[in-house]
């Protein structure tokens, strides 16, 4: 959940918290809601569901003859309860003096609202509301001591802001684990959950840190905070804002008809980014002073732990580390990870993959690895993200602000970070392997291939046309494709609807055979130097059942008759061959979608960042 709060005495806030809902919507909509409160006491509310259009609408069409100073306005995205303007928030108490807005899940909300209903009527099914009674049942005339009880009654994640009507002039708010920023701008304070919200806007902002409650009230804010294990009083804190440039690239789409189909064609100058003062091409030599640093590190062994494309991207990289710099690499699933018996090693580097660096679950590894003293390292897109301010050491993978649903140009950033660090620990290691400087020069190309890649959108979206209204698909893959076959598979599911799996296609016949038919596709990513041979001998297996094939390959001479269409990419090493297969399967599968009148840049039932479990 994302909400922004406009504290301005002099002026109405409800415009203002409108358009910058707009600049939210990316990561949660099920539902919008906006409430205000006025000098005297009013309290304007208005709550709708889906888009942040329907609320706009509705609050056009209130009549208002007062101004409303403070506000805040709040984008909801569903984990208890379904989508209703009952479950919208904001969730208030009894008596309508206390509003809250919740991001994040209260666990333990079933025992407390047990016990709250025997005293209060509940109107939602959502886990929030409970805050809200509990507002009403521990309310000891002081805000700040019973937002303390409430933190000690409830368990979970969450960031919540209140409003209580009767102190029209202050608004407080407090968190645990999930996301939250004070951005201040002249005489407006505002907070938001996600650093995208108000770009542009302000320059300044100061990050919360959990268990802290701040209180705004008169054009400014105290931060105090308190000793979770001891509950000691509450003290107050200073923190220095940071600046932060304002120039944040407000996203347009531009000649493209959807942001993620922007956000794809970054890729080229993405790399520039990341390469930049980091690698010199003519000397081929890695300059970086966050690498030299982890070198020093005695590292045997390394964990990754990331969700989904992040997971991917990290699953690449295993073939690199293990290729390059001979050290063994392992990748865990967060949430698999997070759960597992935990054997910390002081001589294994736990790095952790995450574009938005708000995943619930990866920060929960974080924490969990921290706790033993483990040496920890972040591949950042969004430096001021909780994860990203936990860790040891970090990598800034120069994505800029990645704000839609589908991680694309972010993990290319990963990708070029990794293969950065596995060459620099290779150096480090001395080993023998006399191919980087290869892989360096290769790289160099990468730029160039890319922007090659994005001429062939046209054609791949004739592709997609042709093939949109399949049922079902393989990504069919070897060796060091897997990631890439996954990738595409998750990204086709993800945007278009599709069902997909990825298999490698030596897996064909075991079992996943059974289940292609005439109207079942199958992408082959079949590259020269990757198996080809082997993988032809798997699409002929198919093709023998006048199957549909469809390749994602280098040009191949001979074997016309073997595929029904094909994407050509172009020849690079080997080890450079995932990244060339990216750009062909997430331009298919947002182009599929595309036909299908998908919603690409807001899927459906998804967010941007999960910042619950
Ligand atoms: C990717 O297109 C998906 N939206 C999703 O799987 C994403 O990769 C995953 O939620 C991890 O996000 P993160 O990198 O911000 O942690
Ligand atoms: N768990 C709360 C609900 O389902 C808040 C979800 C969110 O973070 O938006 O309403």
């Amino acid at each position: 959940m994302c909400w922004i709060f406009a504290y301005n005495w002099k002026q109405d806030s409800i415009s203002f918290l409108l358009d910058w809902l707009k600049n939210l919507e990316y990561r949660w909509y099920d539902s919008a809601w906006i409430v205000w409160l006025s000098e005297k006491w009013d309290v304007f509310l208005e709550k709708s569901v889906w888009k942040v259009s329907n609320l706009t609408t509705k609050v056009a069409l209130k009549k208002r003859d007062i101004i409303y100073p403070v506000g805040i306005a709040h984008t909801r995205w569903a984990t208890h309860g379904g989508v209703t303007e009952d479950n919208a928030h904001p969730h208030y108490s009894e008596s309508k003096r206390f509003y809250i807005v919740h991001n994040g899940i209260i666990e333990n909300y079933k025992e407390l609202r047990k016990h709250l209903e025997k005293k209060y009527k509940f109107y939602s099914e959502t886990d929030s509301e409970v805050v809200a009674k509990l507002l009403e049942e521990l309310y000891d005339w002081d805000i700040l001591t019973t937002i303390q009880k409430i933190s000690q009654t409830i368990i979970g994640a969450y960031a919540l802001a209140i409003i209580d009507k009767r102190h029209p002039d202050t608004l407080v708010w407090t968190k645990l684990w999930s996301p939250m920023i004070i951005w201040i701008e002249d005489k407006d304070i505002f907070l938001a959950s996600d650093i995208n919200a108000l770009s542009g806007v302000a320059s300044e902002f100061v990050q919360m840190e959990d268990n802290e409650i701040v209180v705004i009230k008169d054009w400014k804010y105290t931060i105090f905070s308190w000793n979770y294990s001891t509950w000691s009083c509450l003290n107050k804190i200073s923190r220095n804002c940071e600046k932060i440039e304002k120039n944040f690239k407000k996203s347009e789409k531009w000649k493209f008809d959807t942001f993620t189909e922007k956000e794809i064609n970054e890729i080229p100058e993405v790399i520039e980014n990341v390469f930049k003062w980091r690698i010199n091409f003519e000397t081929r030599t890695i300059h970086n002073e966050t690498l030299q640093e982890l070198n020093e590190h005695e590292i045997d062994k390394i964990e990754i732990i990331a969700s989904w494309s992040s997971y991917f991207a990290w699953y690449t990289w295993t073939y690199w580390f293990r290729e390059i710099a001979w050290i063994p690499a392992e990748v865990r699933i967060s949430n698999e990870f997070l759960y597992d018996t935990f054997i910390p090693d002081s001589k294994t580097l736990y790095i952790f993959l995450s574009q938005s660096g708000e995943t619930a679950d990866v920060r929960e590894c974080l924490k969990m690895v921290k706790s033993k003293w483990c040496l920890t390292f972040w591949i950042v897109n969004v430096v001021w993200s909780t994860i990203a301010r936990m860790c040891d050491m970090w990598l800034f993978s120069h994505a800029w602000s990645e704000i839609w649903v589908a991680s694309t140009k972010n993990i290319i950033g990963q990708l070029w970070v990794l293969i950065l660090m596995a060459i620099s620990m290779w150096l480090n290691r001395n080993l023998q392997y006399i191919k980087w400087k290869e892989i360096i020069s290769e790289l160099a190309k990468l730029k160039w291939i890319f922007e090659k890649e994005l001429k062939q959108t046209k054609e791949i979206k004739k592709l997609a046309k042709k093939y949109s209204k399949t049922k079902s698909l393989f990504f069919l893959w070897r060796n060091l494709l897997y990631p890439i076959a996954q990738e595409g598979s998750l990204k086709l599911k993800e945007l278009s609807y599709i069902h997909s799996e990825a298999y490698s296609s030596w897996e064909m016949k075991h079992w996943p055979l059974a289940l292609v038919n005439k109207d079942f596709l199958c992408i082959f990513l079949n590259l020269k130097w990757v198996f080809q041979e082997k993988t032809n001998s798997n699409i002929k297996e198919v093709k023998a059942r006048n199957w549909i094939v469809l390749w994602v390959i280098t040009k191949w001479e001979n074997d016309e008759e073997l595929y029904d269409d094909i994407i050509e990419v172009p020849e690079v090493d080997k080890l450079i061959s995932p990244f060339v297969c990216l750009l062909p399967v997430w331009l298919f599968a947002l182009h599929t979608a595309t036909d299908l009148w998908r919603d690409v840049d807001k899927p459906q039932n998804l967010a941007k960042s999960v910042t619950v479990e």
